[in-house]
């Protein structure tokens, strides 16, 4: 005689939702933005079927979705005109970010708004940072590039972003930010940090929707090693005690047990970010035919919510919640 059938809690749709331990809504979702400089421009990524570099004056109908379907945020990334060996788009005033921020806060004011910042998508090089000088040196210099991303952190925030997000994986850079935005009377703007971001794989698709791809080398000096689990709590510890105001572990489905021991350790909001490649993987296969998009996304998310994630930045946010409103 068994005495104890968990079966008996899994008979009926009813006893499923009552003893459900994870939840996935929309208040999880945060939709990343692919912003080009521009006009009239919705250029397809091929490698992210759904999502689009579009120009300012294009956002809107993708902005009439996040609103209707009650989606809290965005994550905004540039794609300049113009890159140079220093990135300086990333904190032009008039480059695409900060128009969208400005555009995005007076067509959709109660949307949250993330600017990412980092200098990869500004570079002529491709690298997150200033390089040595040396000829063919692939050294990306640290300290130099802090005041570079303390720059673009103020230009976003002069735009009006809510939250800016440090990916650039230099070693002080939520202290610099932190200091860059007070000093321009921006106390209210939070940090949203990458703290721990791994140099991964999953980062494909997003270096041809971004245009990002190193031109040379890879950001393995930079990036943490995905063989580290500890030394992820180290780089948190760090941007806890430099002043973010939230966390974000980064990729998400291979990181689940990093993003489990951050959330045991801390108590700030904690975003992961379920990047490009991960996205790519699940609409690939689901184009064949060899996997049901809708119910592997929503496990996905649903497993990274299980994890610890309070936020899920995810390519899938307007899909989800769509489906989690019970919409096709
Ligand atoms: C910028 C940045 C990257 C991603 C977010 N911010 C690319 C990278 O580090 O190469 C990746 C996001 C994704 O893959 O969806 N540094």
């Amino acid at each position: 005689m068994l005495t104890r059938r968990p079966r008996r809690l899994r008979r009926t749709p009813a006893l499923r939702q009552m003893v459900r331990e994870t939840t996935l809504t929309v208040d999880d979702l945060i939709a990343p933005l692919f912003v080009a400089d521009g006009s009239g421009i919705v250029r397809p990524i091929g490698s992210m079927p759904g999502q689009a570099q579009r120009s300012v004056d294009r956002l809107t109908s993708e902005l009439d979705a996040l609103m209707e379907l009650k989606i809290p945020a965005v994550l905004l990334f540039g794609i300049p005109a113009h890159k140079d060996v220093t990135g300086s788009s990333g904190w032009d005033a008039t480059g695409p970010v900060p128009q969208a921020i400005r555009a995005i806060k007076q067509y959709a004011p109660d949307l949250a708004v993330i600017a990412d910042v980092c200098l990869c998508e500004y570079t002529s090089h491709g690298h997150c940072g200033v390089l040595a000088d040396a000829p063919g040196s692939g050294d990306v210099l640290n300290d130099p590039t802090l005041e570079l991303l303390a720059r673009c952190a103020v230009a976003y925030a002069d735009a009006g972003a809510d939250i800016v997000a440090p990916s650039a994986m230099m070693d002080g850079q939520v202290a610099a930010i932190r200091a860059a935005l007070d000093a321009a009377g921006h106390d209210q703007v939070a940090i949203l940090s990458y703290a721990a971001k791994f140099a991964s794989a999953f980062y494909g698709p997003f270096r041809e929707a971004a245009e990002s791809t190193p031109a040379f080398g890879d950001r393995r000096a930079y990036q943490m090693d995905p063989a580290n689990g500890r030394e992820a709590m180290r780089e948190v510890a760090l941007d806890v005690a430099e002043g973010a105001d939230m966390l974000m572990v980064k990729p998400a489905g291979a990181y689940l047990d990093v993003i489990s021991a951050v959330r045991q350790r801390y108590d700030l909001p904690l975003a992961a970010y379920q990047v490009s490649g991960e996205y790519a993987m699940i609409k690939a296969a689901a184009q064949q035919g060899w996997i049901d998009e809708r119910r592997a996304a929503l496990e996905s998310l649903t497993a990274i919510r299980r994890a610890g994630a309070d936020m899920i930045i995810t390519y899938f946010a307007r899909d989800a919640a769509r489906w989690i409103a019970g919409g096709a």
